[in-house]
């Protein structure tokens, strides 16, 4: 057992001694890597490994009631990733504070609650009622599709994106990340629409827009025919996100996800400007892919000095 600690700990994460941690918008993580919001399921990976290990917890998205998701097919795979269109699927607001929220608070998780909705009034719901919830921070899912837009997410749109997290900051004093979007023409444009509305760190990127075909009957293979692409495939795409909007806002915290499968590659988003990552893709076929990258993360930051001081005075610029 004492090889196995001075190895890194056990393979649950018990016992394992972090060296290197973060701050994200004044949220100290253990280690820069969390899960990625839709990827966790606390039931499913709770015997893998210790949940609160992980720098945090990014929950699947929460909405005001009960959403049953798209219908089936709602996954296919694709060179070096998959398409998902599982649609939010989630047991609502009422359910998530008496369930999920206090059993991860009870193994000592950091919660990232990940909030969608499918109005602003959705939104502003969900985060009134989390307000004086345990959860660590709030990740603001802006990329569903919002009749408030005509349909469109409103994290494509920075005018509405902008009165979005103004009307949200006014709800709640935690700690706000907004995950954006990546199918967009100007990136930077709603960035700042975010931080200008009160955003305290920003979360990118969440799926790409994509499909595939069954050539066998010329169909979609989703029922939703297009569906968010992620895993290894978007890995240079998210990277190349997180670093223009770094250059353009030097001091927001900034979560970068995308494609990240070793410590390696969460590497080069915190040389890319993030203070943290999150894991996504990379969990459904490994869970226990998320603490990997964490470990993998903590050797490579020894021989970093300087970027591991950074990252745990909550800066890396
Ligand atoms: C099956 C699945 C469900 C997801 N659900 C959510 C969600 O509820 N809210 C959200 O903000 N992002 C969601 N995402 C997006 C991921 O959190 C992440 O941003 C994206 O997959 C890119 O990271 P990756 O390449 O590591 O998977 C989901 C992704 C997948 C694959």
């Amino acid at each position: 057992m004492e090889e196995q600690l001075a190895a890194g700990g056990n393979r649950t994460g018990s016992g394992h001694g972090w060296r290197h941690g973060t701050v994200v918008a004044g949220v100290a993580w253990k280690n820069p890597v969390g899960t990625a919001s839709g990827t966790f399921n606390l039931d499913a990976c709770k015997d893998f490994y210790d949940v609160s290990q992980m720098g945090a917890i990014s929950t699947k998205g929460v909405s005001p009631i009960p959403w049953e998701g798209n219908p089936t097919p709602r996954t296919a795979e694709c060179p070096a990733g998959m398409i998902n269109s599982v649609g939010l699927q989630n047991p609502g607001v009422d359910a998530y504070l008496t369930d999920e929220l206090p059993r991860l608070k009870a193994l000592g998780a950091t919660v990232v609650t990940n909030v969608a909705g499918h109005s602003d009034d959705d939104y502003a719901e969900v985060v009134e009622k989390l307000a004086d919830s345990p959860a660590d921070m709030l990740e603001i899912n802006v990329s569903c599709p919002n009749v408030s837009h005509g349909g469109m997410s409103v994290g494509s749109d920075p005018q509405a994106l902008n009165r979005l997290i103004l009307r949200l900051r006014g709800l709640s004093d935690k700690p706000m990340v907004v995950k954006l979007t990546p199918n967009v023409t100007d990136i930077v444009a709603v960035a700042r629409a975010a931080v200008d509305g009160g955003a305290d760190a920003l979360s990118l990127i969440n799926t790409l827009v994509g499909m595939r075909i069954d050539i066998k009957t010329g169909r979609p293979i989703l029922a939703q025919k297009t569906g968010g692409v992620s895993g290894p495939c978007v890995f240079p795409i998210a990277l190349g996100f997180v670093w223009r909007v770094r250059q353009a806002l030097p001091q927001i915290p900034i979560i970068g996800i995308g494609g990240i499968d070793s410590g390696a590659k969460a590497l080069e988003f915190l040389y890319a400007g993030a203070n943290a990552v999150e894991v996504g893709a990379a969990a459904l076929v490994d869970p226990v892919a998320p603490l990997r990258v964490a470990r993998e993360l903590d050797d490579l930051l020894d021989e970093r000095p300087g970027l591991a001081g950074k990252l745990m005075k909550g800066q890396t610029w």
